[in-house]
């Protein structure tokens, strides 16, 4: 890789052992990836934040690199395994959150900002179009580039990490335009509304188009809300971070010839194939994390209403804030629901605790499989909340 002076000496350790090792682990990327050389980036995003992930090996390497390192550029973390104010309310035993107050303490001595949220872009980390950024989380990955237009790859934790201490990434992948041309046309031919729907639409486009980069048509208007809930489900069924939309993402690309038509029934396919027979013992919403629009239709659905189930709402500290001022968390709270914050049903650790459950994410279904071994019953937020009240 041709590097600048100034990275010369950052890899030399003329900077300290940080950004030595941090030079040291994006060059080997860039050297595998075959990028010519290192671009800037403005924002970084990390995940791997949960201690059930990162284990002590992780909080050392963490707290060893804090010892003389700082980020550069702005930085912010994904979900943690626990809700760093609220962690004893929803159950997360006091030996994991020493842990993990540990390794956020790490973070924080990096410089870290300590806002746990994979929707950074709800809470004013917005990369303008053509922007290089290093983010790591699946569902803000492929938002930023597909809806926003910025340029990232789907970063592992170390190499994000590396980024923020440095300012730098490895130009490759998803950075370059040839890569982020689209290599299949699909014709979407079903209606789809709400997140539910845009998540069971990006399951049955994903499973057809793989690793490719789709070129998708046919979808006159979607939401904020609707876009979040594609983008998380979208690169967890397939293996890209991107997609481009017609009248929505901004790159200018040629459409591909080769073309693929989804139907209502693949739609409906993809609803049945999230949906077990089963109880549900846990309602989950916010995957990926809410929105004020969603927090303040939470509120009006539970007003007045008892839940008869654990209900987690996930969003970030700073959208539970607004949520504060404008009432919404005392009705859903007096619900019996949980607003929990900094994390979110993937990455705390939840397994064994319940058996089956109800969220309208369908990323959340596939973790909540996946990851803690739950049946899984898909559903609109509406349907989510009458699970959640059900005698
Ligand atoms: Fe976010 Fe967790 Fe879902 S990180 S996208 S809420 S699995």
């Amino acid at each position: 890789m041709i590097l600048t002076a100034q990275e010369k000496e950052m890899l030399s350790g003329k900077e300290g052992r940080a950004v030595q090792k941090s030079m040291e682990i994006l060059t080997a990327l860039g050297g595998i990836f075959g990028a010519e050389k290192l671009v800037p980036v403005n924002s970084v995003q990390i995940a791997g934040v949960s201690y059930h992930n990162l284990g002590d090996a992780g909080l050392e390497f963490l707290e060893d690199l804090a010892k003389d390192g700082k980020v550069r550029i702005r930085t912010m973390l994904n979900p943690a395994g626990m809700d760093l104010e609220n962690w004893k309310n929803t159950g997360i035993p006091a030996d994991f959150a020493e842990k993990q107050t540990k390794v956020i303490d790490a973070f924080r001595k990096l410089g870290v900002t300590i806002s746990c949220t994979c929707t950074p872009y709800l809470i004013g980390y917005n990369p303008k179009i053509g922007e290089h950024i290093s983010w790591s989380e699946s569902s803000a990955v492929c938002f930023s580039n597909s809806v926003l237009g910025a340029r990232t790859n789907k970063e592992g934790g170390p190499s994000a990490l590396a980024a923020a201490i440095t300012g730098r990434t490895p130009l490759y992948g998803l950075h370059l335009d040839a890569n982020r041309a689209p290599k299949i046309t699909v014709d979407v031919q079903a209606k789809v509304k709400g997140q539910h729907e845009y998540g069971a639409l990006a399951l049955a486009i994903g499973k057809q188009t793989k690793d490719r980069i789709p070129y998708i048509r046919g979808i006159k208007h979607a939401s904020l809300e609707e876009l979040k809930s594609f983008s998380a489900s979208f690169p967890t069924y397939s293996g890209a971070s991107m997609f481009h939309m017609e009248g929505i993402t901004p790159d200018r690309v040629s459409v591909p010839t080769e073309e693929i038509v989804i139907t209502q029934e693949d739609v409906e396919d993809a609803i049945k194939f999230l949906n077990d027979e089963c109880e549900v013992d846990f309602v989950s919403i916010g995957c990926p994390h809410c929105s004020m629009a969603e927090m303040e239709r939470i509120a009006s659905l539970l007003n007045g209403r008892e839940v008869s189930k654990e209900t987690w709402i996930t969003t970030s500290r700073q959208m539970k804030g607004e949520a504060d001022k404008k009432g919404w968390t005392k009705t859903i709270e007096s619900s019996g629901a949980k607003i929990v914050c900094d994390t979110c049903l993937a990455v705390a650790p939840l397994k064994g605790r319940f058996k089956a459950i109800a969220t309208n994410s369908a990323k959340g279904c596939y973790y909540g499989r996946g990851s803690n071994g739950f049946k899984t019953r898909f559903m609109s937020l509406e349907e989510c909340i009458e699970e959640a009240t059900k005698a």
